[in-house]
């Protein structure tokens, strides 16, 4: 399992300083860019992003929760390893996308509300390296887990077969569900306020890897 701590939940006054207290811990690092019209929130966009990238080591995901996703997409300096992830629902034409995003040095990672059904990403599973699936309305942090995530998981897992894309799920991960999560297919494990809203972070970090088995 990898955990991919969300800055969401962090303090934003102290961006640098959240994501170097957990960093001992995580693999990764997520960034959640909201738009105000896609979702109801707004949080941060490439300048944010691109002055904590060249400041941390850990591969960064971009979650976009943005409509018109390629307005922004290409605007952030990301690294082979970092994944630009869109949701499916802002576009016509998810393949264009995916191959304007394929130009850059990054990974290519699709998403989708709750509610979308899983057959929407199908075809295009040849050309990506990451589905992230969302256990809970995109916008906000501090949600419940959505518990028909657990068998979406399971048919994402199906429907990839051998191809090489990493899950990923987002949303209401606390150390009391992880385990089912992971159980279920999930190779990347998306967490704000089970991090960010605790006391200590890094001792909350320390019990999701615990929880997860
Ligand atoms: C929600 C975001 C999530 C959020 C998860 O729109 O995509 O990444 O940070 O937060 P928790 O772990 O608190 O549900
Ligand atoms: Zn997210």
């Amino acid at each position: 399992m990898k955990l991919s701590p969300s800055l969401l939940s962090a303090d934003f006054a102290r961006l640098y300083d959240e994501a170097r207290a957990v960093e001992p811990l995580a693999d990764r690092f997520h960034w959640d860019v909201m738009d105000g019209h896609f979702v109801p929130n707004l949080t941060f966009g490439p300048p944010v992003v691109n002055a904590l990238r060249k400041r941390l080591v850990l591969p960064f995901d971009v979650h976009l929760m943005i409509d018109r996703p390629l307005d922004y997409a290409l605007r952030f300096d990301v690294r082979a390893d970092d994944s630009i992830i869109f949701h499916v629902e802002t576009t016509d034409d998810p393949r264009s996308v995916i191959r304007s995003v394929a130009r850059i040095p990054a990974r290519v990672g699709v998403t989708l509300r709750p509610g979308t059904p899983l057959e929407r990403l199908v075809p295009f599973l040849e050309e990506v390296s990451l589905v992230l699936v969302m256990s809970v309305e995109p916008g906000f942090g501090g949600q419940a887990f959505h518990p028909d995530s657990i068998g979406r998981i399971r048919a994402l897992r199906d429907a990839i077969g051998a191809r090489p894309i990493e899950i990923a799920v987002d949303g209401g991960i606390h150390p009391g569900n992880v385990r089912s999560v992971v159980d279920a297919g999930a190779d990347i494990i998306v967490v704000g306020s089970a991090i960010f809203g605790e006391p200590d972070p890094l001792a909350a970090a320390t019990a999701l890897r615990e929880a997860a088995g």
